[in-house]
């Protein structure tokens, strides 16, 4: 079976083939690979106790697959380019031999630093070059990295590298966003305060900024480099399939935000297949996926998939709007970019500021356009489709998520039928299931339910890092034998699916994942603050908006409140970053709770939506006059 499917009628017998006889559809797949030792068990194990191995016996190294391979035919060619956040200054692009050869020389010095197979290395990087050799070159040496998006805080960003005991950080002394300057090095300093796991931090100088250096633990990244024989080969580590490739920390719906851990076998094989389909890149094709490295679409579909795929990758450092709404379509017009992939919040975004801004750039380059992050609605997709795409490219939407590692549900270039806003059907050797509460399955189609994945497939997530449990029970033991996603679906008259989004409480603000208990108990250090709730409503721009009831010691005169909130929102930007800002805050004397000290937020999910009445049954409610009461402060904050 070839890599890449070439028609819809080959997708569904693909398809077929995937249920009749999963391992042999997978083994196939998997042998478009190169490995280090080739796998002879191809899937062992259960979803039950989240125990599934993928080509458990193999071993490979997925910079062999992403770099190495590609020397032969393409070294040459251009893998990736860089476009810097300021138009006007020179980007930076590197062939396969090059970034091979970075690579290699970044994953030499990593070794003469002393990082060893298995250490994890956290990356706290803007979207420079370097933070993609970073994510490669740990790969390379068998260090795990973990990227921890770079507008997270110090505080965000120290109980990820506490929680994954990480050995070293590689950082920038600041970034660039637009028009703004972010320091990054201050933040790992403030974040470092107190770790003990952390033996080094490399430097990065992206900007003429100075930064503070302790010569004990900090090391430029240029004597880093230095430090190492230029040409000097790295040695792949061998990695078993199952070995630790990366943590991606991501939000659920209690606690902290868990790791999610993928492996080197599984996720290289579901990286590279995905991309090839989905996208449908061919030779010469130029791709760019406009999300930050620090989420998993920059994993995927910026580093991973692209170069697997032997394609030329574009990372670009700044926003949409800088200098002006017109950047993105000046990117694709500047590097003829094929395959666009992004969110629906900056399709939004980019659709208020007015057309001109697209209409001025020659896009005839395009031939397939990409969304993903959360749902996109018609009058986005419409508008992407026909003054971005001029009603000639396809739009894949993909749904996906941190913990299955790559796209599900979506349509294979111009292959598949589309059908605005329905992400449509699963990639071949995926099968989702809808299943009511109680677990049983939907089989009629045109219902609604929740969305699960019936069958194992080699990126799924292996668990939570240091805490098995919460994987479990998260994913594995609410539907025995399903994976659990956490979404709400509904499957049209031809099985086509539409995701509508979390049915947790889990909030997706411009497309990224929020908990909302992480929010408030940000919320809750706020001096004075007692208690918060912490829901999502719909936003024009951002998808959802994060709307915050707060109580306090002392109700918060109309004065006092404008105090109140500042602080409260201090702490969410000290907790998080400004990332999870509330966009409301509104001060209650109490909150709807059952007799059992339940919140009621179905409640306060439709007062947060402008939904005034008729609040169904309020009956188990302790105090149900705290409604009245929510309802009236509503009105007039809204
Ligand atoms: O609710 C779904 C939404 O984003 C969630 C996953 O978030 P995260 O792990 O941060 O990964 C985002 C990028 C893959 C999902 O549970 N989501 C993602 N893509 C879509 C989507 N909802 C609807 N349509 C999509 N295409």
């Amino acid at each position: 079976m070839p890599l890449q499917i070439e028609s819809f009628e080959a997708y569904r017998s693909a398809q077929k083939k995937s249920k009749h006889n999963p391992e042999q559809f997978w083994a196939e797949i998997a042998n478009h690979f190169d490995w280090q030792r080739p796998f002879k068990e191809v899937h062992s194990g259960k979803m039950e106790d989240a125990s599934t191995r993928w080509f458990g016996d193999g071993q490979i190294n997925i910079t062999e697959n992403a770099l190495d391979r590609n020397l032969r035919e393409r070294g040459d060619q251009i893998a990736l380019h860089w476009e810097p956040n300021d138009p006007n200054s020179e980007g930076q692009s590197f062939t396969y031999s090059e970034l091979h050869r970075t690579v290699s020389q970044f994953g030499n010095a990593m070794r003469a630093m002393g990082v060893k197979k298995g250490e994890r290395v956290v990356l706290y990087m803007p979207m420079v070059p370097e933070l993609a050799i970073a994510v490669l070159a740990c790969a390379r040496i068998g260090a795990v990295h973990s990227v921890v998006f770079a507008g997270f805080s110090a505080q965000a960003l120290s109980d990820r590298i506490e929680d994954a005991q990480a050995s070293m950080v590689i950082t920038a002394n600041a970034g660039r966003r637009g028009a703004k300057t972010i320091p990054l090095k201050a933040t790992v300093d403030e974040a470092l305060k107190e770790n003990q796991s952390v033996q080094n931090v490399i430097v990065k100088s992206v900007t003429s900024d100075p930064c503070f250096m302790d010569t004990s633990r900090d090391v430029w990244w240029k004597d880093a480099m230095l430090s190492t024989e230029p040409l000097a080969p790295c040695s792949a580590e061998i990695m078993d399939a199952e070995d630790m490739l990366f943590i991606l920390y991501t939000s659920g719906s209690t606690g902290k935000p868990k790791g999610v851990v993928h492996t080197h076998g599984g996720y290289t094989v579901y990286a590279g297949y995905s991309f090839a389909n989905v996208f449908q890149c061919q030779p010469g094709d130029v791709y760019w996926c406009s999300a930050d490295i620090g989420w998993i679409t920059g994993h995927t579909y910026i580093v991973y998939g692209p170069l697997l795929q032997g394609g030329t990758t574009i990372m670009f450092e700044g926003i949409p709007t800088f200098p002006d709404p017109g950047r993105y379509w000046a990117i694709c017009e500047k590097y003829k970019v094929t395959q666009f992939y992004t969110a629906p919040t900056a399709i939004r975004a980019l659709m208020a500021c007015g057309d001109e801004h697209v209409e001025r750039y020659d896009l005839s380059s395009l031939r397939v356009l990409g969304s993903v992050g959360e749902p996109i609605n018609e009058e986005a997709w419409h508008w992407y489709h026909e003054k971005v795409g001029h009603s000639k490219c396809p739009i894949v939407d993909t749904w996906w998520q941190t913990e299955t590692g790559g796209i599900m549900i979506s349509g294979l270039g111009n292959l598949s039928p589309q059908k605005p806003a329905h992400a449509g059907y699963p990639l071949p050797g995926i099968h989702p299931v809808l299943v009511d509460p109680e677990g049983n399955t939907i089989k009629d189609n045109g219902k609604e339910g929740l969305l699960c994945i019936a069958a194992p497939w080699p990126s799924m997530i292996r668990t939570t890092y240091g805490d098995h449990e919460r994987c479990l029970n998260t994913y594995f033991r609410p539907f025995p034998g399903r994976y659990f996603t956490g979404d709400g679906a509904k499957r049209d008259e031809n099985g086509m699916y539409r995701v509508i989004g979390r049915v947790d409480d889990v909030i997706n603000v411009s497309g990224h994942r929020f908990g909302t208990a992480e929010i408030e108990s940000a919320l809750n250090q706020t001096p004075g603050v007692i208690e918060s709730a912490v829901v999502g409503y719909e936003h024009e721009i951002k998808g959802q908006g994060i709307h915050a009831y707060v109580i306090c010691e002392q109700f918060p005169s109309e004065s006092e409140s404008i105090e109140m909130a500042k602080a409260a929102e201090g702490q969410v930007i000290l907790g998080i970053g400004k990332i999870a800002r509330p966009d409301r805050i509104q001060f209650v004397a109490g909150l709807p709770k059952t007799r059992s000290g339940k919140i009621m937020r179905r409640i306060l999910r439709k007062i947060a939506s402008g939904d005034f009445d008729q609040f169904g049954d309020t009956s188990t409610l302790l105090d149900p006059s705290v409604v009245d009461e929510i309802v009236d402060k509503a009105k007039r904050l809204i």
